[in-house]
């Protein structure tokens, strides 16, 4: 019998209103049922949304230091139980062992920063330009979150946007990706553990479209956190709008890795097969496209199929696994669909390019590693988002065209040069439009204490991680005190006449 999960709603696990479930697989292994889960639809959302608001009142009250606190032991329990957590992730997401350990680690960094920023929250003190009056700038809480997020980072990603959503004294309402709700759940349960109170935290399962879309239309959701694709930001921006709530999209992305002439090949191709193939292509920082430089283009690119050719696929549970499956059918597809259009548009298969067959393979939903070379800029593999393990090769002769190269995308999440020359690393960090950028390192492996986030079509300008998502998930207050005793008028009384 699978295991049966619920919805936890006002301090209560519950089945959704209409008792529709679904199910959730194992990527790697198609036959085994990680969990059933409840289908919800807009009735639980009001539930929770309920449950949320009223929870708030309390929570607003408690001081942020006393909320700092829960952050520590949450952050604790996430130590004690981390293999745990990473295992039940591999078997649900399919990522290899050492990356959902990593994404777990993700979570711990996460919550301690949460907890040392709850004896933090700065706000400003500025002088008045009357006597006897203080003016302050404080961080208030903005209300109810809604928080809905994606399978590739099932445990980080969540934390992300939980924990200082909650640090800063807002309630949440949260909507995990239906193909990782078991790494959600645990999640939820190492908050109430950790003694966050009831209805503070809710977890809504089910689909993109019925759940989170309720929620962002909710007129009581005060903002939302979402990482997903474009298309689906755009929608929520739509949907937002009607009620003017604030919302933070962490969006699509179609990132390069740069190697100049100059470069430590064999450190720029480390970085690469990392950037590239590390969670089987499936990050929105994944490096997507590879611009080498003319001189050392064919020497690279032999370096890199043999590498490529030597990834071992399978079950991430396993050691010796370097890529696991896809996450689904679907993606599985795009994969496929994209791999057709490349050769279609006349980019050359130097790599890869198939479903693997045998040895357990066919139980999953996995794509051999795939390179394309002579792809140009206008070709659509080199602009679309793939998510998927398909690197782009173009070539460049120049630093200028290889930048130019680069920023020729509607997207900005993340981006790489490898050189060991100074001046060019520099004069990339300037003309590089990207939220990050990484000198001679791949373009993958932010950390939880730096701003995390892209220009361009990559979202709509906020930044999780590190100080600035605290700046998301609070509002200022303006307080003026006057202790003059008598009525001062700004603008005025200093400038008579
Ligand atoms: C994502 O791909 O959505 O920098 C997040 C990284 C990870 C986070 C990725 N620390 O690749």
């Amino acid at each position: 019998m699978a295991k049966k999960f619920q919805n936890f709603i006002d301090g209560k696990w519950v089945d959704a209103c209409s008792g529709r479930t679904f199910e959730n697989r194992n990527p790697a292994n198609w036959d085994e049922i990680v969990g059933t889960f409840p289908k919800s639809g807009k009735e639980d959302v009001d539930q929770a949304v309920r449950a949320a608001k009223t929870a708030f009142e309390r929570w607003r009250l408690i001081p942020a230091p006393k909320r700092g606190d829960i952050m520590r032991r949450v952050g604790d329990l996430m130590v004690a139980r981390k293999e745990e957590l990473a295992r039940q992730m591999t078997r649900e997401m399919g990522k290899v062992l050492a990356e959902t350990r990593g994404d777990v680690q993700e979570g711990i960094d996460t919550a301690y920063y949460a907890a040392g920023e709850g004896r933090r929250l700065f706000g400003h003190t500025v002088p008045s330009e009357l006597s006897d009056k203080f003016n302050m700038a404080i961080r208030v809480p903005v209300g109810v979150a809604g928080i809905v997020t994606p399978w590739n980072f099932p445990m980080a990603i969540p934390t992300w946007k939980i924990f200082p959503a909650l640090l800063c004294g807002n309630t949440v309402v949260f909507k995990p990706a239906s193909d990782t709700p078991a790494t959600a759940t645990s999640l939820v349960e190492i908050l109430l553990e950790a003694g966050v109170p009831e209805g503070v935290v809710n977890i809504v399962h089910g689909g993109g479209g019925e759940v989170g879309m309720a929620i962002v239309g909710h007129p009581e959701v005060d903002l939302v956190s979402f990482t997903g694709s474009t298309v689906v930001g755009k929608k929520i921006s739509e949907v937002a709008a009607s009620t003017l709530k604030r919302v933070s999209l962490e969006l699509g992305g179609k990132n390069a890795q740069i190697v100049m002439d100059d470069a430590e090949l064999s450190l720029a191709l480390e970085g690469v097969l990392w950037g590239a193939f590390g969670t089987t292509g499936q990050r929105c920082t994944a490096t997507s496209r590879l611009i080498l430089h003319e001189k050392i283009h064919d020497k690279f690119l032999q370096m890199l199929k043999e590498r490529t050719e030597k990834l071992r696929l399978g079950d991430g549970l396993l050691p010796g696994t370097d890529v696991g499956p896809c996450i689904n059918r679907d993606q599985q597809e795009t994969v496929k669909s994209y791999v057709e259009i490349g050769q279609k548009e006349g980019a050359r298969l130097v790599t890869g390019g198939s479903i693997p067959k045998g040895n357990g393979m066919d139980k999953g939903w996995f794509y051999a590693p795939t390179v394309f070379a002579d792809v140009r800029p206008v070709h659509r593999i080199a602009r679309e988002e793939i998510f998927g393990p398909v690197l782009s090769v173009l070539k460049a002769g120049s630093l200028e065209e290889a930048v130019a190269f680069l920023n020729d995308t509607i997207y900005g999440l993340s981006s790489s040069i490898y050189t060991s020359n100074v001046d060019k690393a520099f004069r990339a960090i300037r003309d590089i439009r990207a939220g990050i950028t990484y000198i001679n390192a791949p373009t993958i492996g932010a950390e939880a204490h730096m701003p995390f986030g892209g220009v361009k079509q990559t979202g709509n300008g906020h930044r999780e991680g590190g100080w600035t998502v605290y700046e998301f998930f609070s509002e200022w207050k303006t307080v003026y005190v006057d202790y003059s005793g008598g009525l001062q008028r700004a603008q005025i009384d200093n400038y008579q006449g």
